[in-house]
């Protein structure tokens, strides 16, 4: 039986930030995370170990790291992320990761990230799909040496900019299959572009299972372009889906996805769930509160509903 709480990854400070033209000062990206991690979050994707040419703003993703490993008084239940598109980009992570992490904390992890399109992955990755799984079989290996959790995403898994809104559900599940055998110990579909409806994330869920992936190796990455996120969420709930990906304030939105919004705002995932029965141990004020002041800071309105609405109360 699926249980009756709800996980959420917190992928503002990595997801919601890589987007932002203006550089964002160590300071912020900390203050962030550090806000965040008071809120009863249990995971938050802090930065990516990526080409600094291809996304600037997660540069200084080492600073970021070596700050969340130096002690501090957060939470020590929080599991800290790291994107990496590569062996390097692990290296990088386990450089600082390895001798400083800190015995009486959740382990940090790390994701990897590859496309339900071909056309995709070449802008994001430079590589095709198949080009992409061999390039993740040494950071498989790797990780599985120091002990690293992986979790994989799939993106454009429900629509592409480059190639329409009806991408394959075959494809994805067998990429699952494939990432699932390879190490991955979740699989988070990416509705990257936000054209992902009920039917078709119903029909996709069906697909997964029909392939023999366990719903409880299934996260959920929605955006709101289209303000399908959160029936997409219902129905994945629905599903047995019980982790979901979220960025505070609706922050970000893809680089390599032209139009695309925000991730669909963690607030009105909290107010979603909880009001469907499902627990997150999120405090939505708090989060609230986190919302607007990254929105101040970054200059951005702030994209969620519950958030304003809460705040407004
Ligand atoms: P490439 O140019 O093909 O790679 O990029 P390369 O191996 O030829 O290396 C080129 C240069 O990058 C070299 O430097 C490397 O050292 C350097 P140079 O010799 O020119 O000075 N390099 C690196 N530097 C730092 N860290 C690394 C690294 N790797 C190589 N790890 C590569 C291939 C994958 C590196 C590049 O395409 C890249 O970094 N892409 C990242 C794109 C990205 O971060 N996109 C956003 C994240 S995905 C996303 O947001 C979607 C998601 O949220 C879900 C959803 O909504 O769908 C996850
Ligand atoms: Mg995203």
């Amino acid at each position: 039986a699926v249980g009756d709480h709800v996980s959420i990854v917190e992928v503002g400070p990595r997801d919601g930030l890589q987007n932002e033209k203006n550089t964002i000062s160590l300071e912020t990206k900390t203050s962030l995370i550090e806000r965040l991690a008071k809120t009863g979050l249990s995971t938050i994707e802090a930065g990516a170990f990526v080409s600094p040419k291809w996304i600037p703003q997660m540069a200084n993703s080492d600073q970021v790291l070596q700050h969340l490993l130096e002690p501090h008084d957060l939470p020590k239940h929080i599991k800290y992320q790291f994107l990496v598109p590569n062996s390097k980009g692990l290296e990088s992570f386990l450089a600082l990761y390895e001798k400083q992490a800190p015995k009486d904390h959740e382990p940090m992890e790390v994701s990897i990230f590859t496309a339900a399109t071909e056309s995709f992955a070449q802008k994001n990755t430079n590589c095709s799909i198949a080009e992409s799984l061999t390039r993740f079989e040494p950071v498989f290996s790797t990780a599985k040496a120091h002990n690293i959790r992986v979790r994989a995403y799939i993106s454009v898994a429900l629509g592409c900019p480059y190639e329409g809104p009806d991408v394959d559900p075959k494809v994805v599940a067998d990429l699952a299959v494939d990432l699932l055998q390879l190490g991955a110990e979740q699989i988070s579909i990416g509705d990257t572009t936000g054209m992902g409806t009920a039917p078709k994330t119903r029909i996709l869920l069906k697909t997964l299972a029909a392939a023999g992936v366990e719903m409880q190796d299934v996260a959920l990455h929605l955006h709101d372009t289209y303000g399908q996120a959160l029936v997409n969420a219902v129905v994945g709930a629905e599903a047995g889906v019980r982790v979901f990906d979220a960025s505070v304030a609706g922050l970000g939105g893809c680089p390599y996805s032209p139009g695309a919004t925000g991730n669909v705002p963690t607030e009105d995932m909290v107010y979603l769930f909880e009001t469907l029965g499902l627990s997150t141990g999120v405090d939505l004020p708090a989060l609230a509160e986190v919302g607007e002041w990254i929105s101040r800071e970054t200059g951005r309105s702030n994209e969620s509903r519950v958030g304003k609405g809460t705040l407004a109360r």
